[in-house]
């Protein structure tokens, strides 16, 4: 089964043919909404708007652990993580759908790790490559099939928000290396990598990070939701095709 975490903008998916919606309980609390089980093409998904049904929940009380722990305990084969971002390279203008690479954390305070207990022995797990190659890859496959461009690879600057950034914080993570900005890659990922989910990120740009291109003197909010949408149809259809590709049921 894919399992499919919206973000920004793709707080449904509209065509999902909806089986059930299911209240998980975890440990650490309650996921950000039900878990929306479907249908695409015959295909099993599940659906987690990261920000709640009614996308009420800011990107830093996102419950990142609840989520992640309650999406391993549908034992899904593949996680595709849908985040809205502001790009910071010049090319990546709004409504380019690119697949991150690298991760650059710059958020605090927020509960990012499942290996914080005193009385388990000390755990660190590998993050060299912080998404799952094999993911990554069956996306890149999707979208060509789709014919819908994407850019293969960036570093994203995950920032703590919700305000958006000043334009020097962008010219510093320009420095430190980061191509997308976003306010919810982290935790997740990291989350995801300790409990061994197939997890990458498909990130829509949803406007030119502070100071560059439109956003040189403010970024266009107004229109970021008109992008976002416009953008969710390709993202869809990559999905679509992704499960196409992927043929039977326990191959998704
Ligand atoms: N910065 C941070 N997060 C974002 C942005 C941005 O410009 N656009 C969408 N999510």
């Amino acid at each position: 089964m894919l399992a499919i975490i919206g973000g920004s903008g793709m707080a449904q998916l509209s065509y999902l043919e909806i089986a059930h919606r299911q209240i998980i309980r975890t440990p650490y609390g309650e996921p950000s909404g039900p878990f929306t089980f479907g249908n695409v093409n015959g295909q099993d998904i599940v659906f987690l708007a990261r920000h709640g049904l009614g996308h009420t929940i800011p990107p830093h009380q996102i419950n990142y652990r609840a989520n992640v722990w309650a999406l391993h305990s549908l034992k899904p084969k593949f996680v595709v993580a849908v985040a809205a971002v502001g790009g910071i390279r010049s090319d990546l203008k709004p409504g380019t759908l690119i697949i991150p690479s690298q991760i650059i954390d710059y958020t605090y305070g927020r509960d990012f790790t499942f290996f914080d207990s005193t009385e388990q022995p000390v755990t660190h797990v590998d993050f060299t490559y912080p998404y799952c190659t094999v993911t990554r890859e069956k996306l890149l496959e999707a979208a060509r099939q789709a014919e819908e461009p994407v850019i293969d690879g960036g570093v994203y600057a995950a920032m703590q928000g919700p305000r958006l950034e000043t334009a020097a914080e962008i010219n510093r993570i320009e420095r430190d290396g980061g191509d997308i900005v976003g306010m919810t890659g982290m935790p997740e990922a990291a989350l995801a990598r300790e409990l061994g989910l197939n997890y990458a990120t498909l990130a829509v740009v949803a406007n030119y990070a502070a100071g560059r291109g439109t956003s040189i003197e403010t970024i266009p909010l107004k229109e970021i939701y008109t992008v976002l949408e416009e953008a969710m149809v390709r993202v869809r259809n990559i999905i679509e095709y992704w499960v196409q590709c992927n043929g039977n049921k326990t191959s998704t």
